[in-house]
């Protein structure tokens, strides 16, 4: 029993007892009646008034009882409801800063070189992934003077299939013209964190480690489907940064099988292996072979447009000559590399 309910039944026992006396010096003073009936009249009726208030008082307890309980529920309610605010607000905190500290870690590698100690030199993001960067994004790869190589911006994948690739081309965006001459795709064009190639001159200082080839596509459905070439080397510009690929494997078809061992053609450079001019035929740059199975560095067509051109971004193996895929990105890294 509670307080309240205790001091509640004191209260109401001081009410029978002075209803109790103060009703005996009335009796008293009364005429004298037979004592026996005036005996029993009173008990009787100070037993039922007993009783009832006993009941009462069980009815009042029981009440309050209920009535304590439900404030103990309900307070224990608030206080769960308290609970889960905190944890929300604590979660919501926590979230924000992780949040935060992307954003810090992805800032610092936009604006710093990754430092390098000669022993371990940085080439590529399969280096900087070694060196513990797991955030995709934009590094800056530091210049390296024993092998003669400039400062370079790339793009990470530190994600798909275990990470460490370094993008060499994206279309996504399809503002970026793809259709330009040799000294272009040897320099490499547009931004790395849009539409880009990142130079043949690059592929060739890359793919000199032996390498992997991911390419990635996505239909204007939302498919997405892959091509990976364990083995992918590009020659350099005195050998027309020849492309030579093997061992396919992927659910997008083996389409650069055919451009196989083909010199690179561009815009103002036909060397590929037909009379017409692949190039301006496909509105690239690529290695056309008599022209092509493929087209990643074709025109760019929007939906609507995009299953009426045979020089649009075409991947045969998956939707033919005529369709133009809505996104691609090209990514190597070396084969023995391991996440
Ligand atoms: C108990 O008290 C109530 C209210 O005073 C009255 O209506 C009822 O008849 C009483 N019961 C008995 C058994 O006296
Ligand atoms: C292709 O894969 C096979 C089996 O793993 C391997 O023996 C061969 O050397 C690979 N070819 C190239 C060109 O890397
Ligand atoms: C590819 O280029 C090289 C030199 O750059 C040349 O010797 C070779 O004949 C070319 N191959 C084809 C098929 O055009
Ligand atoms: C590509 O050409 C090279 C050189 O001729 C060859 O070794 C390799 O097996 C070819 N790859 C495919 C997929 O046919
Ligand atoms: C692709 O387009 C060309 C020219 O517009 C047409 O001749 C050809 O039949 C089309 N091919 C397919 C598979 O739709």
């Amino acid at each position: 029993m509670s307080l309240r309910t205790a001091a509640l039944s004191v209260t109401l026992l001081l009410l029978v007892l002075s209803e109790v006396w103060a009703q005996n010096p009335r009796k008293r003073m009364a005429p004298p009646k037979p004592p026996k009936a005036q005996c029993c009249d009173e008990v009787r009726s100070l037993k039922v008034q007993v009783a009832n208030l006993t009941s009462l008082l069980e009815e009042l307890n029981r009440k309050q009882e209920t009535d304590m309980m439900n404030v103990v529920r309900q307070m224990m309610e608030l206080d769960k409801q308290n609970r889960q605010q905190e944890a929300r607000v604590t979660e919501a905190e926590s979230k924000y800063s992780e949040i935060n500290n992307r954003v810090e870690i992805m800032q610092l590698q936009a604006s710093q070189s990754v430092t390098q100690s000669s022993s371990d030199a940085i080439y590529d993001c399969a280096s900087l992934y070694n060196k513990n960067y797991k955030i995709s994004g934009e590094y800056k790869l530091p210049a390296d003077e024993f092998l003669g190589t400039p400062e370079l911006d790339v793009f990470c994948d530190m994600e798909s299939n275990g990470g460490g690739w370094t993008l060499i081309q994206r279309r996504k965006v399809g503002l970026t013209s793809f259709n330009r001459d040799w000294k272009q795709y040897k320099n490499g064009f547009g931004t790395i964190r849009g539409d880009f190639w990142l130079g043949n001159d690059n592929l060739f200082r890359m793919t000199r480690q032996p390498s992997t080839l991911r390419i990635e596509m996505e239909d204007w459905e939302g498919e997405t489907r892959y091509a990976e070439y364990s083995y992918f080397t590009v020659k350099n510009e005195l050998n027309s940064f020849k492309l030579l690929i093997a061992n396919y494997s992927g659910n997008a078809g083996d389409s650069l099988r055919y451009h196989n061992n083909t010199n690179f053609s561009t815009k103002g450079k036909d060397n590929d292996k037909c009379v017409d001019d692949c190039a301006s035929l496909r509105k690239g740059g690529y290695w056309y072979n008599c022209c092509t199975d493929s087209n990643l560095n074709g025109v760019f067509y929007r939906y609507g447009n995009h299953g009426k051109n045979t020089d649009g971004i075409t991947w045969y193996g998956w939707h033919g000559p005529n369709y133009s895929l809505k996104r691609v990105e090209m990514k190597i890294r070396p084969q023995n590399f391991k996440s």
